[in-house]
């Protein structure tokens, strides 16, 4: 697991991977944050797509091309909204992130990027959200060699610090 886990400090619309993973809303329509950042990226034929995909349940995630990312896919997960971490939000995150690595799996993909899902519009604390993202896709990783890598996309330095440090206490 630790040798294909990596955090990074980018853009996720810049990334060079076969996956990127959109932290969604249940419309699948777009909205601000990094759904809006990989719409503005992708063009106008990522909406239309998506238009035809009828939305998405929170916890689960739906396929669509890239278009004019780099990526040639991107998988639009519906992260929980924050209340208090008693309404299911830590199984339906780690479900993100499992049903994200499922369908990149299934499209043979080999390199796949995450966001910090959650972390920012939907208010989930990034210390607890990152040992669930760590913890999913490890697990994922452990019973899957078909994904190559995987990047922890930060959009910040401070959150790239509780990646790096939490990505450190799981690889020993
Ligand atoms: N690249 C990588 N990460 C980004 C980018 C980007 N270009 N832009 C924002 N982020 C980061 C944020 O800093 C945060 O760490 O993505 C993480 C998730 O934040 P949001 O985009 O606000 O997503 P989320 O908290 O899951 O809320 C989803 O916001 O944009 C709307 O339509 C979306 O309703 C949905 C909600």
């Amino acid at each position: 697991m630790s040798t294909r886990l990596s955090a990074q400090l980018a853009d996720i619309t810049t990334l060079h991977v076969d996956v990127i993973v959109n932290a969604a809303n249940s419309s699948l329509l777009g909205g601000g944050g990094v759904d809006g950042a990989i719409h503005r990226a992708a063009g106008p034929d990522l909406l239309r797509e998506c238009r035809d995909l009828g939305g998405c349940k929170t916890g689960d995630a739906a396929l669509t091309r890239g278009y004019q990312l780099p990526a040639r896919w991107v998988v639009h997960t519906v992260g929980p909204v924050w209340q208090d971490g008693d309404h299911g939000e830590p199984e339906l995150l780690a479900s993100c992130y499992q049903r994200s690595m499922q369908l990149a799996v299934e499209q043979q993909a080999r390199t796949i990027a995450f966001p910090a899902i959650s972390t920012g519009v939907y208010g989930y604390p990034i210390e607890s959200a990152t040992a669930i993202a760590i913890h999913s896709v490890g697990s994922f990783l452990n019973e899957d060699d078909t994904i190559e890598k995987v990047v922890f996309c930060c959009f910040s330095e401070p959150d790239l610090r509780v990646y790096q440090r939490l990505l450190a206490q799981a690889t020993g």
